[in-house]
């Protein structure tokens, strides 16, 4: 980028996230809130790494070990190596306040980019267009703003009869002829260094709090001379500040609804977008189709050619190619190629499945491996289990695993046969080929090719 030449100085970005977020009426921090299944603010960390800068700053305040801890790991996760350096608010007095305690960090540079920690649906787009306008331009600071059919409640853009930018005005302090301005100011700017230090000093708090307002800042660089620009968005709902859970929703329809457009532009029918939730994070292939009410969270993996719902809920789910999942509730399991499951199952944490398996309704199964080809169909419990390839198990075929105070495990060998309503009792192995009669509980072994059979002889009585 051509900001990080200029002047021998790089650019520094500088994020805030000191905020309480009062109006999220939470005991979590605003800004580790979920949307797409992300704290909020794993989107702006993932902005402003991308505009490349040579280091990125982020002021914390309100529990701000929970906000550095959750932070460094979205670093982690995104393999951000640039430098991020965290700088403490000491008392919550403003986004003023919050770049003026950031002066240390923001010296280091020529020119900043400033955005808040509650804006995740930013793109690199706009981001990069204001950074751009801002070189064009010359000016001493730049805003994005956008045109809002509904402004209430963002800073509005006061500018003068030429259209020069001459300050914000917060919708708490504005006139009534203010109010009904419809330019408002994102939160995202970009500064010169230089007057941004000369201006902060001289931003004076304001109202019952005591808040330094960040948006004071316009008049005051103006005062010494600066020139403010502005950058107008093209697409205003990525301005969308998150202050309340109601912004919160608007913020997560919208990031859905970017995955969704995403995935259907690479090949996956979605059949009713109004109703899938698909996190951020999720991979699905080309040709599968999502069926209405159907939610996928987490790392969840689909292959290709894969139908999956209607109503389903996956998380961190791996499911091979053409796989077919219905009415179900998947979780940190892995579905191999060509398997069926549902409706109604339940596959729990470490279970791999398949290929070509069938987990059929009402049957639950728990860190098991289910083989090739082998069918669990109706009514079934299946815990620390192996089940080998070709395996028929009966409707309502429990594994009693667990003792009061152990798991233990089941084996079933290639082609058995459980009969239906079989209790094994573990730990327990069925052999090879082996039969059981319905209705038996197994307590022993059985060895392979045998027929077991554990049950009262029925008597009929007159
Ligand atoms: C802010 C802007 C408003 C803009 C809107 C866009 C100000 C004064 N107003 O209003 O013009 O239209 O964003 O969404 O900036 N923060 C701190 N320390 C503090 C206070 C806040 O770090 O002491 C952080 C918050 O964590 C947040 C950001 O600053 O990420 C903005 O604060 P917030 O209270 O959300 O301001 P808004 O009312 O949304
Ligand atoms: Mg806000």
């Amino acid at each position: 980028m051509t900001l990080q030449r200029k002047g021998g100085k790089s650019l520094g970005v500088l994020i805030l996230a000191a905020g309480q977020g009062t109006r999220m009426e939470s005991a979590l921090p605003k800004v580790l809130h979920g949307v797409g299944g992300k704290p909020m603010i794993f989107y702006t960390l993932r902005l402003a790494n991308a505009l490349k800068p040579a280091a990125i700053g982020i002021v914390v305040g309100h529990e701000a070990d929970q906000v550095k801890a959750v932070v460094g790991e979205l670093a982690k996760e995104c393999g951000i190596t640039r430098p991020i350096q965290f700088i403490v608010q000491k008392e919550m007095l403003g986004s003023g306040n919050a770049v003026l305690e950031s002066v240390p960090f923001l010296r280091k540079f020529k020119t900043a980019v400033v955005f808040c920690g509650d804006t995740p649906l930013l793109t690199y787009e706009s981001i990069y267009g204001l950074t751009m306008s801002h070189e064009e331009q010359k000016g001493q600071a730049t805003l994005l703003t956008a045109k809002l059919a509904n402004p209430k409640g963002y800073g509005r853009i006061v500018r003068s009869p030429m259209g020069e930018v001459l300050r914000i005005v917060e919708d708490s302090v504005a006139t009534s002829k203010e109010l009904a301005i419809n330019e408002v100011n994102s939160g995202a700017y970009c500064f010169e260094v230089e007057p941004l230090l000369l201006g902060l000093k001289e931003i004076a708090p304001k109202g019952p709090k005591r808040e330094q307002f960040l948006t004071d800042i316009m008049e005051r660089v103006r005062s010494k001379g600066g020139k403010i620009n502005a950058y107008l968005s093209g697409n205003p709902e990525e301005i969308l500040g998150v202050n309340s859970r109601v912004q919160l929703a608007a913020s997560e329809r919208v990031i859905n609804r970017r995955m969704l457009e995403r995935l259907m532009l690479s090949g996956v029918t979605v059949c009713d977008p109004a109703s899938t939730h698909i996190d951020a994070d999720v991979e699905v292939g080309q040709d599968t189709v999502v069926q209405p009410f159907t939610v996928l969270r987490g790392k969840t993996k689909i292959g290709k050619q894969c139908r999956i719902g209607p109503f389903c809920y996956l998380e961190n789910a791996q499911i091979g190619n053409e796989c077919e999942v219905r009415l179900s509730h998947l979780v940190g399991c892995r579905v191999l190629e060509k398997c069926a499951i549902g409706p109604f199952s339940n596959i729990r944490p470490d279970s791999v499945l398949g290929p070509r398996a069938k987990i059929g309704n009402f049957s639950e199964i728990k860190n098991s491996r289910v083989g090739f080809g082998s069918k669990v169909p109706h009514l079934s419990y299946i815990g620390d289990s192996e089940i080998m390839e070709d395996v028929n198990v009966g409707a309502g075929t429990i594994t009693c695993n667990y003792d009061g105070k152990t798991k233990h495990k089941t084996v079933i060998g290639a082609k058995a046969f459980i009969g239906s309503n079989v209790n094994l009792v573990a730990p327990v192995k069925v052999g090879r080929g082996a039969r059981i009669g319905a209705g038996s509980t197994i307590t022993e072994d059985v060895p392979d090719g045998v027929l077991a059979i554990a049950r009262a002889r029925q008597v009929n009585k007159t």
